[in-house]
Order: structure tokens, then sequence, then C-alpha cells
């Protein structure tokens, strides 16, 4: 799914869209977050996070490499790989013990082996002032789940 995002409202209007799909229980499932320096993923955890139920500030992980949020009914693990030059650090990280939440990863590339075992990857990419989104599923349950996305914007359109 591609989509044209022409400010940073759109950014916060695609992940609130894409939470309205989400099935209740999400523990497992992995987002891969890509895009250049500036292309907007953090503005779409921080709206996806509190569009999960967060009404406080989301920081960067980009030095603690994950911040985690319980929320009622779903955890979630913001997690940013910027720092990671070596796949072997991810195991400090954890990575097998954040199998209970939902995993936002920015900077997915710096470990790919992550994307075997993900579900969904959002590439933002720089498109005049605005950006250029593109969804897709890399997993059953993530292609599915991208398909409703579409129809749901769609509907919205029409509306
Ligand atoms: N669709 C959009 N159109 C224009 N500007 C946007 C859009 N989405 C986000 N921005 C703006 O882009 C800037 C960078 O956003 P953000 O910090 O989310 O990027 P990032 O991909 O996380 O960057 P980094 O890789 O440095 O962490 C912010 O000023 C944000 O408001
Ligand atoms: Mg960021």
């Amino acid at each position: 799914m591609r989509c044209h995002l022409a400010d940073e409202q759109a950014t916060a209007r695609l992940a609130n869209d894409f939470y309205a799909v989400l099935p209740a229980d999400t523990a497992g499932w992995t987002l891969l977050l890509e895009g250049e320096l500036g292309a907007g993923k953090s503005t779409f955890a921080r709206a996806l996070i509190r569009a999960m139920g967060h009404d406080g500030a989301v920081p960067s992980p980009t030095y603690t490499l994950v911040e985690p949020y319980d929320l009622p009914g779903r955890v979630i693990y913001h997690i940013d790989l910027y720092r990671v030059s070596d796949e072997e650090e991810l195991r400090y990280l954890g990575w097998t013990e954040l199998e209970d939440g939902f995993r936002l990863v920015e900077w997915p590339d710096r470990a790919p082996g992550l994307a075997a075992s993900a579900d969904l990857r959002l590439e933002l990419a720089y498109d005049g002032q605005g950006r250029e989104a593109r969804f897709e599923g890399l997993s059953g349950r993530g292609r599915a789940l991208v398909e409703e996305l579409a129809t749901q914007r769609d509907t919205e359109l029409q509306d």
C-alpha cells in the first residue's frame, strides 16, 4: 500500500488508521520502520504509541535502544537500532525477551536478520514537502493487516 503524506499530521493519521486495524493481541508482532534521517519514523512511532493509550512523552530510544510501554492490555517496545553496528549486539538487547510485546523498530537495516521474522514494514521517503509511505506485509498476518488498512483508507477517502 502506498500513500502520500503531505505533512506531519498526515503521518500521525496513518498511525491512527494502522492502530484501528490492529488486533487486540499484538504480542510478538514486529513492525520495521525504515527511511533516512528525518523521514518521519519517530513521528509515526509517537502517534502509534499515543493511539495505543500512552499519554506522556515518547523519548527517542537512540541511546537506551529500547523504551518499553506497559499499557492496558498491551506491551510496546519502541526500539532504535541506529547505534547498533553489529547484529551480535542484539543479544545484549535481549531481543528474545521482547516477545511479549509489539516491537516497533527504527533502523532495522542494522540487523538484517530481523526482517526474516518481522510482520510489517513501513518505508518512509522524502517526496516534495511531504513524504511517500509504503506499507508492506512481510508475514501472512501482516499482509492481511495491510490489505485491511488499504481498504479502510479507501473508505475514508470516499466519506
Ligand atoms: N509527512 C510529513 N511531511 C513533512 N514533514 C514530516 C512528515 N512526517 C514527519 N515530518 C517531520 O519530519 C521531521 C523528522 O521527523 P522524525 O523525527 O519523525 O524523523 P525520523 O525518521 O525519526 O528521523 P531520525 O532518523 O533522525 O530519527 C519532523 O520535523 C517531523 O515533523
Ligand atoms: Mg527517529
